[in-house]
């Protein structure tokens, strides 16, 4: 990639007054203290166990170990300046067994999450699902089961209840269609069932937990702004062959509108409608679709799709040309693409929306004097910013970006080698140490923020 062209201070500057800046993070890839003050295994504790799912054997134990150290992560967000914090709620930490009793300690920790960031002068943006089922409700079938999406809106009420007075941001998923198709069709992530009823299931629940999740917000927090998040991007054929257009058009459906067309459109996509027909019951659909206050996106690169007879829906993942630029980890870099999806979600959702996630894995050391430099995430961020810009004067409502990620952190099947940070955290000690991009964004913030 070539050196940005821009200073961070310019792009900050190029944005609209109004427009709002932070990080996201999420509770199982930083929190750690698994199984303290009453927490219960989640399905990401049980697949961390198994041998082969995560590399390296890495688990989110001790993870940032932002339970015990949240206070220093919250004072970095302030001394960057951030306006907004995207966090999310571990489910099994607030109703350990999924259902029944509510964990008060579990609710604490949340409180002191909330009130520091409060403190700290950021708004918190409250994910109530980021990928971490509590084991007990997967015991009795998970999202495969339709009564999850009325456990699901029971959490959402405990938690509108007691921060409905501070937090007035709500988002009810994390990425429906990635643990979905993940989780449900390919093995890469929790349960890691692979079952064609189970996955559309799954996907029709998670529709409807989203729906009952957005009337019980509505209903108890007064002045709340609700989305979902989503990940669209565009899938392209990873060669144009008739098998690869078949198989990219099925991923498309799947990934980029099997969540938001019921949730804001009041329909599955045609490709899907008629697999789902058989778990969708009368009423369903209009119990999905209820009105969001902003459509929440994350982003990082197009998908190269390929046919892949050995999976469960004929689809794979090919491999981006080879002249394309990449990520240390080898994710597709085109921005262009970015600038698009804004102007095209925009047109086809008219919500506001708020980049939601956006960042890039590199694999970042400190040098001998613990300075960490990643000059790469900096002209990532530079690319992929300006782009939103661009979204912006192309028309697209974009409102706010969060940077993925505040701190390195458990990526999952990755584990801890795919460092997105704009913070280092060293996994033996736990230091942190804000890398050159942190300074990159709070130069771009302070920039925009002194505008007025
Ligand atoms: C999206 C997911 O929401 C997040 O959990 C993950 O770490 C990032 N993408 C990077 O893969």
């Amino acid at each position: 990639m070539t050196e940005p062209v821009v200073s961070p201070q310019e792009l900050g500057r190029g944005f609209p007054a109004g427009f709002r800046w932070g990080a996201s993070t999420s509770a199982y890839q930083i929190e750690g203290a698994v199984a303290e003050d009453g927490r219960k295994p989640s399905i990401w504790d049980i697949r961390c166990r198994i041998k082969g799912k995560v590399n390296n054997g890495d688990t989110g134990d001790i993870a940032c170990d932002h339970y015990h150290r949240y206070p220093e992560d919250i004072a970095l967000m302030r001394d960057a300046g951030l306006q907004v914090y995207r966090f999310s709620t571990a489910w099994p930490r607030i109703l350990p067994r999924g259902r029944g009793a509510v964990n008060p300690a579990g609710l604490d920790f949340y409180d002191r999450i909330v009130d520091a960031t409060l403190e700290a002068g950021m708004e918190p943006w409250l994910c109530l699902y980021h990928w971490d089922l509590p084991q007990a409700l997967e015991e009795v079938g998970g999202w495969v089961n339709r009564d999850c999406a009325f456990w699901f809106a029971d959490y959402a009420a405990v938690v509108a209840q007691r921060f409905g007075d501070r937090v007035k941001h709500y988002i009810t998923f994390n990425e429906s269609s990635v643990f979905t198709i993940f989780g449900y069709s390919m093995d890469w992530a929790a349960p890691g069932i692979i079952d064609k009823a189970a996955h559309l299931k799954a996907t029709h629940h998670v529709n409807l937990a989203h729906g009952l999740g957005v009337d019980v917000l509505r209903d108890s927090v007064k002045g709340a702004s609700i989305g979902c998040v989503h990940n669209n991007q565009r899938v392209i054929p990873e060669t144009d062959t008739p098998e690869n257009r078949t198989a990219a058009t099925l991923l498309d459906a799947f990934w980029n509108h099997a969540f938001p067309d019921p949730q804001n459109l009041g329909h599955y996509p045609p490709q899907l409608a008629e697999l789902m027909e058989p778990y969708v019951q009368a009423g369903d659909l209009a119990r999905i679709c209820r009105p969001c206050d902003f459509f929440g996106l994350n982003h990082y690169g197009p998908i190269f799709a390929k046919a892949d007879p050995k999976n469960l829906w004929g689809f794979g993942w090919g491999s981006p040309p080879e002249d394309a630029p990449k990520t240390d980890m080898g994710w597709p870099i085109f921005p262009e693409m970015f600038t698009e999806e804004l102007v095209d979600l925009t047109r086809r959702y008219r919500l506001p929306i708020y980049v939601t996630e956006n960042g890039c894995n590199t694999g970042d050391v400190p040098d001998a004097a613990g300075v960490v430099n990643d000059p790469k995430r900096i002209v990532f961020l530079t690319r992929y910013i300006t782009a939103m810009l661009k979204a912006i004067a192309d028309g697209a409502d974009v409102r706010g970006y969060m940077v993925w990620s505040l701190l390195d952190n458990f990526e999952w099947g990755s584990g801890y080698g795919n460092r997105f940070g704009i913070i280092h955290v060293d996994f033996e000690t736990l230091k942190r140490t804000p890398k050159a991009s942190f300074r990159w964004y709070k130069d771009l913030i302070a920039a925009h923020r002194a505008k007025g």
